[in-house]
């Protein structure tokens, strides 16, 4: 296990200055990058109530489970601590608070935090949302935290982001289309520039794997097979309301985005097999026996995962949130 620990702090350290080299690639300057305000009615305008209203009016022409993925989504954002706390907890990040490791872990954290954000703004002035009910479920999130299956392996941790990232890219950019479609083409925007950002996030976090499969193919070979075996699990799996208990809420909120085709099985198998083909995991050599068993298994999983999601219905049970008015 010492060994193990350390053969990941030396590949962390190995891979830190093309890192620091790149991030700023990957992240945008703050003096100029969207802020919420930019997408917002301004209080300190004589026009505010007026855009308040335009906006409430938009925000009337989308569909129950736009506003429940929507709700769901901000909640996920919502609970950033979590996903900070976790990623200093990560070999090889926390050892030097000025490093290269902690510096990225607070540059995406500040990006990030503009998302919860900009979307709580939105969903409070919209007048669909019964805010205390979604601030409750907010609060239980971070409270509950969550449980990946990554431990405090830097491998696991950003193969699990790069899927992460990948996966709330969709997920926004597809509520901005559907937004669109149902008239509101503020929030559409407001969408497509958080899913900009999640984006670039996905291609940090695939380069950081792409490095470390060049200097440790194999460790990373068995990581990804083990994150695969276990399915990445949705960062809110816990996710509950008032008076429910732990991750109850969670079924409902996936089944509402996966009748609206927010984020389907499909788009799993999608993710999977974009991260197979830049991770060139089919050409990967160095592999020991466990590692090409592993690839086996890799290669072989989306035709799987495309059976079963064929097999899958589209969930039918309409469900009563307790964030959302009416
Ligand atoms: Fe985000
Ligand atoms: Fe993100």
């Amino acid at each position: 296990m010492h060994f193990f620990e350390e053969k990941r702090k030396e590949v962390m350290s190995h891979i830190e200055p093309h890192m620091l080299e790149k991030m700023f690639e990957y992240l945008k300057p703050i003096d100029t990058i969207w802020q919420p305000s930019d997408f917002l009615p301004d209080a300190s305008r004589s026009t505010f109530f007026s855009e308040i209203k335009e906006l409430q009016e938009s925000a009337k022409g989308l569909s129950y489970d736009l506003i429940a993925v929507l709700v769901g989504d901000t909640i996920t954002e919502e609970a950033l601590p979590t996903y900070e706390s976790w990623l200093t907890m990560v070999e090889g990040v926390s050892d030097n608070e000025e490093g290269g490791w902690m510096k990225w872990t607070r540059h995406w954290t500040a990006e990030e935090n503009r998302h919860g954000d900009l979307l709580n703004k939105y969903l409070y002035l919209s007048g669909r949302v019964n805010m205390r009910m979604m601030e409750v479920s907010t609060q239980y999130l971070i409270a509950d935290g969550f449980d990946i299956g990554t431990g405090h392996d830097p491998y696991r941790n950003f193969i699990y982001t790069s899927f992460q990232e990948l996966a709330t890219n969709v997920s926004h950019r597809r509520v901005a289309s559907q937004a669109k479609k149902d008239g509101d083409a503020l929030l559409s925007k407001m969408c497509g520039v958080i899913a900009g950002d999640e984006a670039r996030h996905a291609k940090a976090y695939k380069y950081f794997i792409e490095k470390i499969f060049e200097v440790d193919p194999n460790e990373a070979m068995l990581a990804f097979e083990d994150m695969m075996r276990k399915k990445i699990v949705m960062p809110a799996h816990f996710l509950r309301e008032v008076g429910l208990k732990i991750g109850q809420t969670f079924g409902h909120f996936t089944d509402a985005a996966e009748r609206l085709g927010i984020y389907t099985a499909l788009d799993y198998v999608d993710i999977l097999k974009e991260l197979i083909e830049d991770w060139h995991i089919e050409s990967a050599t160095g592999l020991e026996e466990n590692g090409e068993k592993a690839r086996d298994y890799i290669m072989n999983l989306p035709a799987r995962l495309l059976r079963v999601a064929e097999r899958m219905k589209n969930p039918m049970l309409e469900y009563k949130f307790s964030w959302i008015n009416g």
